[in-house]
Parts: structure tokens; C-alpha cells; sequence
């Protein structure tokens, strides 16, 4: 069973990161992997703290010499702020540090600074809000780093662009080729594959800039080559279509997910819905009328690509402070201001595929299992083989 951990706080020393259950033997290259944390630091409406952080990984087990060695393998990244706040979060407690707190007494509201706090029983939200930040998906952008490197050895690569950005939406379908070419961008404003429209949602960001507020969006994203029968209908944990839901909404701030044309679907006669199904005897393989399913049926994938999207609702904090309530006064307050981000759409596309590369590998290796990369790719050819002969 492929399983991950993180640990660690926003301001913490490093963000730690475990993943279980690889096979050996897959290839791993260290710029690739940071390419990704890359990626998740751009996009137009970033705030301070991606300036101060530059984020590389530290791999410390599992991988040696290039490739994984079936172990767990554990993962470091430094967070460059810590030296700001060796004070403020000490591992240790001495005296003379208590004024050097940075306590948060005044909840922000769409955060979960309140309900960290009445649950964790801390009447400062200080380290609540350290671990409930988005910082944390930098140690799953890393992991899912590591699956994208196992699926790529399938033909399988996971990608995600920007769909919409507050009001501003592209409808347009996108081609597989435009999200490679977006993927290898140098520089990337809102990750949208149509520059107009992309101009016009940064127009969207400038506007909350001018009046201190933030904005939300969609972001889609998208897995290529995967092949029939990953997940199962058979029970409700199994299905995969659910577990990919799960694993896009855990990310901070989506509330809301979409498989393949859902929301169109809702409103639509069932004939305009389903994917017609179609053999072509040259291929010897069944083809479909469209993909509006978003590659899942029955919880299954059905060889088609997989498409999800992720809502995000506008970044919580604004520098016009909403009403709240001090936690120790009981007076009302206005919410604390933690430097913030804008707009953070394109970031959640790139840790969404890091969600999206781990179910998918999760659901992989549960099918074809294997502890070396040969014993897998062994299983996985036998099972082509079926399906071609089918
Ligand atoms: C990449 C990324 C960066 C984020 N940056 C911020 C930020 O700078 N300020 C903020 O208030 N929320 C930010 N968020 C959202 C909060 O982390 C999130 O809203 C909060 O933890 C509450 O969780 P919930 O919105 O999922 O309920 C970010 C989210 C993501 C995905």
C-alpha cells in the first residue's frame, strides 16, 4: 500500500515529508522533483513569503543512487523563514522568550485558527495556523514528485492548468500537447493555456490587489495515458472517482471538486451526458464518443484521460481585516493579518496533480503490485496483454 506523511509548521525549521511503498528501482532525478516545488512558488498574486523561500529538497532515505531501493523514502525541505522565527517557535522553552511569541488571539475567519483553537484547547491560534497553512503542500508536491517519476514509467503523466480565475473562465476544450508546453513554461502568470484570457484574469488579480482583497478560481487537472480497471466499483472506499475527490478537496481552500463535465451534466438530458461507446477493429480497441465522464465510470478508470477540478474560494486572509472576536478578551476585534497571498490558483493546480499522481499511483500499485520496478512492469504488460486480447 503506497502511503504519505508530512509534518512540520509554516515556520518551522523544515517540512518533512515520508512515502511508503514504492517499488525499487525507479528512477528519480532531484531537478525534477524540484522543478515541481518550483512550480508550486509561481504564479501572478503570490505574496511575501514565496520571495524569502527558495524550495529544495533534501533527500535523506530511500533513494540511492538515483533510483528508489523499496525502503521508505524520507524527505527534508528547509524552510528559509525559520531564521526569522527561531524565537517566536522554539522547540525548547527558556526564559526571557515569552515576549518573543508571535500569538494570533484575533481568529481569522475562513481559517482554522477558532476551531484549531476550541479543539486544541490553546487560547493562542499561533500553532494552529502553522500547520493548518498551505505551506505544508510543499512536502506533497515533493512526494507526489516521486509519483509522478513511478507513473511516468507507465506512460503515465499528470498535468493541471487554470480553468478560471475569479469571473474570468475559459470554456474552450484544451489539448493534451498545450498542457506539456505550459508545463515547461520559464515563467508562469496564472498557468492558463489561453494568453487573452489569461490577461484578462490578471486583470481580475489587479483588482483585488487595488482594494485589498483576494480571489478564487478552478483549476483542471488532467492524467494521460491511464490505462482501464484503476479503482474499483465494487465498494464505496474503492471507488476511485471518491478518492480523488477526497484527495483534491484536502488541499486548503478548495471547497468544492468536479469530475469530467459534472456541473454541465446536472443540467443536461442524460442522452447529451454519457460517453457513447465505439470499437475500431483496425486498433482492435473500444473507443468513445466523447469524454465528459472525466475517465471514471463506476469508480473505474476507463482508459480515457482523467479530468478534475478543483474550486477554490478567495484566500481567507485580507488586508481589510473582517470582523472576529480576541480569544482572550472576549472583546470584538478585527481578524489578524498574516502576510498573505492574492491569488494562489495556479499553485493548487500543481499540488492538486501531486494529489491526483499519488491516488493514481496508490490505485496502481494495489493492481499490479510488485516490490522492484521489473516485477511491476512485468504485471502491468501481462494485463495489457488482456485487454489488447479481450
Ligand atoms: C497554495 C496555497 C497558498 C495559500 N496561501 C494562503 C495565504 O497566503 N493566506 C491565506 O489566508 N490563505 C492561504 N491559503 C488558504 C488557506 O491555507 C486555507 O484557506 C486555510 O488553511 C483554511 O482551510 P480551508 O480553506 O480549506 O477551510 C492558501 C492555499 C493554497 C492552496
Amino acid at each position: 500500500m503506497l502511503r504519505f506523511e508530512t509534518a512540520g509548521e509554516s515556520h518551522g525549521e523544515y517540512l518533512v515529508a515520508t512515502l511508503a511503498g514504492l517499488p525499487a528501482g525507479v528512477p528519480v532525478r532531484l531537478e525534477a522533483v524540484n522543478r515541481e516545488l518550483w512550480r508550486r512558488q509561481q504564479g501572478y498574486g503570490r505574496g511575501g513569503r514565496m520571495k524569502i523561500e527558495s524550495d529544495r529538497v533534501e533527500i535523506v532515505a530511500g533513494i540511492r543512487h538515483s533510483a528508489t531501493i523499496g525502503s521508505p523514502i524520507a524527505i527534508l525541505i528547509r524552510n528559509r523563514d525559520w531564521q526569522n522565527w527561531t524565537d517566536a517557535l522554539p522547540v525548547e522553552d527558556s526564559e526571557g522568550l515569552e515576549e518573543k511569541r508571535r500569538s494570533v488571539t484575533r481568529p481569522r475567519p475562513g481559517h482554522a485558527d477558532l476551531a484549531g483553537a476550541l479543539k486544541y484547547n490553546f487560547h493562542d491560534a499561533r500553532y494552529i495556523l502553522e500547520r493548518a497553512s498551505a505551506r505544508e503542500t510543499t512536502a506533497r508536491v515533493a512526494v507526489g514528485a516521486i509519483a509522478k517519476a513511478f507513473l511516468d514509467q507507465f506512460g503515465i503523466h499528470v498535468l493541471s492548468h487554470v480553468v478560471a480565475v475569479g469571473g474570468v473562465r475559459m470554456f474552450r476544450p484544451v489539448a493534451w500537447e498545450e498542457l506539456v508546453a505550459l508545463s515547461h513554461a520559464e515563467e508562469i502568470l496564472l498557468g492558463c493555456v489561453d494568453t487573452v484570457i489569461e490577461q484578462k484574469m490578471k486583470e481580475e488579480v489587479d483588482q483585488a490587489y487595488r482594494t485589498g482583497d483576494t480571489v478564487g478560481g478552478v483549476f483542471e487537472v488532467v492524467a494521460h495515458g491511464v490505462p482501464p480497471g484503476l479503482g474499483s466499483h465494487i465498494s464505496w472506499d474503492s471507488r476511485l472517482d471518491g478518492r480523488l475527490a477526497q484527495a483534491i478537496v484536502s488541499i486548503q481552500a478548495v471547497k468544492g471538486v468536479e469530475i469530467g463535465h459534472a456541473a454541465e451534466g446536472a443540467a443536461s438530458f442524460g442522452s447529451k451526458v454519457q460517453d457513447t461507446i465505439h470499437y475500431d477493429p483496425e486498433q482492435r480497441g473500444f473507443t468513445r464518443g466523447a469524454n465528459r465522464a472525466g475517465g471514471l465510470e463506476g469508480g473505474m478508470t476507463n482508459g480515457q484521460d482523467v479530468v478534475v477540478r478543483g474550486f477554490l474560494k478567495p484566500i481567507s486572509t485580507l488586508r481589510r481585516p473582517l470582523e472576529s472576536v480576541d480569544l482572550v478578551t472576549r472583546e470584538p476585534a478585527l481578524a489578524a493579518y498574516e502576510r498573505s497571498d492574492v491569488c494562489v490558483v495556479p499553485a493548487a493546480g500543481v499540488i492538486g496533480e501531486s494529489m491526483v499522481a499519488l491516488v493514481l499511483a496508490q490505485a496502481f500499485l494495489e493492481k499490479f503490485g510488485g516490490d522492484s520496478l521489473t516485477e511491476t512492469k512485468r504485471n502491468f504488460d501481462n494485463y495489457l496483454e488482456q485487454v489488447r486480447d479481450f
